[in-house]
């Protein structure tokens, strides 16, 4: 796999590119594959039209081939302006049924003009990232809610989002939170973050993790991942939380725990993980050693406080390819990766997840999409928690593509586990 690749290549190479990562990722995605054989036997999207806004890079693809292998009509663009691998993005759109406009760099408003013209396919189900597409069809084109089956929700984020929109009674269509399913959260939150921002970091800084001292702002399911593999990679990692338990499990995994405030003058690397706003901000950088190296892995770039940092710099500069500099009057610099975008995706060499890893995450948004057509009347508007059927089918999919057998419970263990009875 190779890094995004310029749109300004011809297109028959961006079409040849984007077909390659493919390849290689459909090799890699078992429970997109067998999803994939039932999807076109059963074609139970036929005459369904499916809106996604998401990371459109190899992994994605696939998804979307596997759901327009379904019989649906699919039109998609990304979910973030610096996600997009263009040559996917090229090869996404001459598959069968399939219309993608993403482009990797595109400014705020031909980055929501990109998510109108998903818009305009009439979506019957959405499949989103961060809920930018659920959020634009409310705001602007409440008239084709109606005609909505449902959708699914990707990211940690974009369920907040949904669950504050419902709180307001303001969700008028069913949404699976996709990103609340064991299958995902376990997995790709927790593995995919930690190992995909890692590599981001390693491979744009070309510095070492051994010997480091990490800051990790937020230890939920990704800074739980991004935490431990620093650690197993040698590093010293200082946890920052707000969640008194959380700030627990943290210290007697045997991280260190304290605040930002603290934290700041200590930190050689510091990954911002947390889904909310102003992680790291000016009393921070007042604080930071030369040379540090800030990243963010949660969802928005809003972790990081960017703006503040270049009204303190005295100059900038592009330190590295997907790294910028600012250097403070006292001489420290401060560099920024993927201008605070989430860096294992935005970063010009990042990849975003271990294939594996999506696979899951896919396997649940293509049987959830799957519900909402065979089941549509069982889910009213609001927030739906994923059948846990559903999850344990990706995970009973994937287990048997690896060749891994369980044991299963006895009817009297069964019994035993059912029953109130039972005491010494
Ligand atoms: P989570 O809710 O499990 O964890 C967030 C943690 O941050 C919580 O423990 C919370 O207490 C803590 N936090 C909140 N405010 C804080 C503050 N001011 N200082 C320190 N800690 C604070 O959420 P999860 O699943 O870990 O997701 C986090 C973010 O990462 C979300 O924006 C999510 O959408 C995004 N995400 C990014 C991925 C990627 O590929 N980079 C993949 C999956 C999720």
């Amino acid at each position: 796999m190779t890094a995004p690749v310029s749109e300004e290549l011809p297109v028959e190479e961006l079409l040849e590119s984007g077909q390659r990562k493919m390849e290689w990722a459909r090799q890699h995605m078992p429970i997109m594959e067998s999803l994939r054989e039932d999807f076109e036997r059963d074609e139970p999207f036929a005459g369904e039209r499916i809106g996604m806004a998401m990371h459109v890079e190899a992994k994605t693809a696939i998804l979307t081939e596997t759901l327009a292998a379904g019989g649906a009509e699919v039109a998609i663009t990304g979910c973030n302006p610096l996600s997009t691998h263009d040559d996917v993005s090229v090869a996404l759109d001459a598959v069968d049924g399939v219309t993608c406009y993403a482009k990797r760099g595109v400014d705020d408003e031909e980055y929501y003009e990109a998510i109108e013209a998903v818009i305009e396919h009439e979506p019957t189900i959405t499949v989103d990232d961060g809920g930018d597409l659920v959020f634009a069809i409310h705001e602007e084109y409440p008239e084709l809610i109606e005609s909505i089956v449902g959708g699914c929700e990707e990211t940690t984020t974009g369920v907040h989002r949904l669950r504050a929109m419902e709180a307001d009674g303001a969700l008028e269509y069913p949404m699976f939170a996709v990103n609340d399913t064991p299958m995902k959260r376990l997995f790709d939150n927790i593995h995919g973050t930690g190992e995909s921002s890692l590599a981001s970091i390693a491979m744009t800084t070309n510095l070492a993790w051994a010997g480091k001292t990490v800051v990790v702002a937020g230890f939920g399911y990704c800074g739980k991942g991004v935490a431990r593999k620093a650690a197993g990679q040698n590093a010293h990692v200082i946890v920052t939380e707000v969640d008194s338990r959380r700030a627990l499990e943290a210290h007697m995994e045997g991280f260190d725990v304290m605040p930002m405030a603290e934290a700041a003058a200590e930190g050689e690397v510091f990954i911002t993980t947390t889904g909310n706003r102003d992680i790291i901000v000016e009393e921070h950088y007042e604080a930071m050693q030369d040379g540090v190296v800030l990243a963010n892995a949660g969802h928005f770039d809003i972790e990081i406080d960017i703006d503040a940092l270049d009204t303190l710099a005295e100059r900038t500069y592009e330190a590295r390819d997907g790294m910028q500099a600012y250097e403070m009057s006292d001489g420290r610099r401060i560099n920024v990766l993927a201008a605070g975008r989430l860096v294992n995706l935005a970063a010009p060499v990042s990849l975003g997840h271990p294939v594996e890893v999506m696979d899951q995450s896919f396997g649940v948004q293509a049987v959830c999409a799957r519900e909402l057509v065979e089941n549509a009347d069982e889910y009213d508007a609001g927030v739906h928690v994923v059948p846990d059927e559903l999850d344990r089918e990706v995970a009973e999919t994937k287990l048997a593509a690896e060749g891994i057998e369980t044991d299963t419970l006895s009817e009297q263990q069964r019994e035993y586990m059912e029953s109130w009875q039972h005491g010494t």
